[in-house]
């Protein structure tokens, strides 16, 4: 765009994902650089930026480290295939990216989205059950609540009424966990609920009545971000795990928001000391720079398909873009930075801080809960009356322009800052956020 253009003179041709599209284009919010914690926007307002773009900018924006890498990859090779061929930064980044994982979950394939990774881990757990000769295991047990991304596997599993219902009938064989959150029994409760264990006994139950022998796998988020941060009551996930240990099901954790660093380790596995045999990742993997995902297995689910004529291609799955160069050189100098600066513990450092300044929100006007575990946050609004959401979004729109990006999802804003954010930062968000809500209906 030449210089000095800020604002393009169409919005009509491109169709905005999640995004109310009409409403939008008549009144346009428009981010045009970003750098560290703060986005510039067309009129030139800086706006700190309190939830990582969507979850993914860890290490905050435009890193020079990571800049130059990817200009660098560009230069020397843009892309390369990674089917029957290969290149040497792809293997790299996996090599460096399993030392970062359980002991025994040393292979990764690569997507280009969390969408796709959810995709990936589905299929994978498919085909992993039928080169064991228990092929008839083909339902998947997700949760009620659940964001696994926009694919049909992931909307199979996936528990949001809204992402589900004009799409059909989606994967067969589905079925789907209670969500984990009450009010009644865990409102302003800070980190773990203590209430809310039994609720994946329900695992049992749904096994039981499909029969262990017909289940491939459960799949959930260890803490359902995107639904309004519903953090797992204490206790929670070890049951799953005995559970499908019990019964031969894969444990698959979709890490596509708590990998990298976003509890104050490297994946929520590490938090909560519950290991999955398949764990999903996107967003923070390249700090969001370029897109890519990538899915973590037990080296046991990898060693499966490791049979037959060498000759022979194992897994028929991949993308065109699979490893490409640009994503993982990205995800190489991005993985320095966290190491660097010891982000992928960070936020560990700043939870506390980081609770104390949410919770002091309780008395803000209109609020009815707050959650929070290391750097992620929820404060949950009492709806308009007869207009849900609609408050929620009066305050996204006052912060934004007050210079502070927060998220909203339903009646719940939304936070996670990049993992660079300072004591101060954390401070002006809580207090834009406070003179919003005294400001909106
Ligand atoms: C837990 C989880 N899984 C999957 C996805 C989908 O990722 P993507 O939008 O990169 O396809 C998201 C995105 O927010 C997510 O939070």
């Amino acid at each position: 765009m030449p210089e000095g253009q800020q604002r393009p003179n169409n919005l009509d041709a491109f169709w905005m994902p999640f995004t109310a599209n009409r409403q939008f284009k008549q009144a346009p919010r428009l981010l045009v650089s970003a750098s560290g914690m703060y986005y510039r926007s067309d009129d030139g307002r800086e706006i700190l930026d309190g939830t990582a773009g969507l979850w993914c900018v860890n290490a905050g924006h435009c890193r020079p480290e990571i800049v130059a890498a990817i200009q660098a990859q560009a230069a020397q090779m843009d892309y390369a295939p990674t089917f029957q061929m290969g290149h040497p930064v792809a293997f790299e980044f996996a090599s460096r990216l399993v030392q970062l994982l359980p002991d025994g979950m040393d292979h990764v394939f690569f997507t280009n989205s969390g969408s796709e990774s959810v995709d990936t881990a589905l299929k994978v757990a498919l085909a992993y059950h039928r080169a064991r000769g228990e092929g008839q295991r083909t339902r998947f047990i997700g949760r009620e609540r659940g964001y696994h991304g926009v694919g049909f596997g992931g909307i199979s599993v996936g528990g949001i009424v809204t992402n589900r219902k004009v799409f059909g009938t989606m994967l067969p064989g589905v079925d789907h966990l209670p969500h984990t959150y009450d009010r009644t029994h865990q409102a302003f409760t800070r980190g773990q609920p203590d209430w809310g264990a039994h609720l994946a006994d329900e695992l049992e139950r749904i096994v039981a009545l499909h029969d262990a022998s017909t289940v491939a796998g459960v799949i959930v988020e260890p803490v359902a971000c995107s639904t309004g941060v519903l953090v797992p009551p204490k206790g929670y996930l070890e049951k799953l795990r005995a559970i499908c240990d019990r019964h031969g099901l894969l444990l698959i954790f979709d890490e596509v928001i708590t990998g990298f660093g976003r509890l104050g380790t490297p994946f929520a596995t590490d938090y909560f000391g519950v290991v999955p045999d398949i764990i999903t990742s996107a967003k923070g993997l390249t700090n969001a720079t370029v897109p890519m995902g990538a899915v973590f297995f037990q080296k046991a689910i990898y060693d499966a398909f490791m049979n037959g004529p060498e000759h022979v291609i194992e897994l028929f799955h991949g993308y065109t873009y699979s490893g490409h160069p640009l994503a993982a050189a990205a995800g190489l100098a991005t993985l320095d930075v966290y190491q660097q600066e010891g982000l992928l513990t960070r936020a560990g450092d700043l939870a506390g801080y980081w609770e104390v300044a949410m919770h002091s929100l309780r008395d803000a006007r209109h609020v009815i809960d707050i959650r929070n575990l290391g750097l992620i946050g929820a404060i949950e609004l009492e709806p308009l009356s007869g207009q849900p959401t609609k408050r929620a979004f009066s305050t996204f729109l006052k912060c934004f322009e007050q210079g502070v990006l927060i998220r909203t999802t339903g009646d719940t804003i939304a936070l996670s800052p990049p993992l660079i954010v300072e004591k101060a930062q954390i401070d002006q968000i809580v207090d834009t956020i406070r003179a919003a809500l005294a400001q909106v209906e």
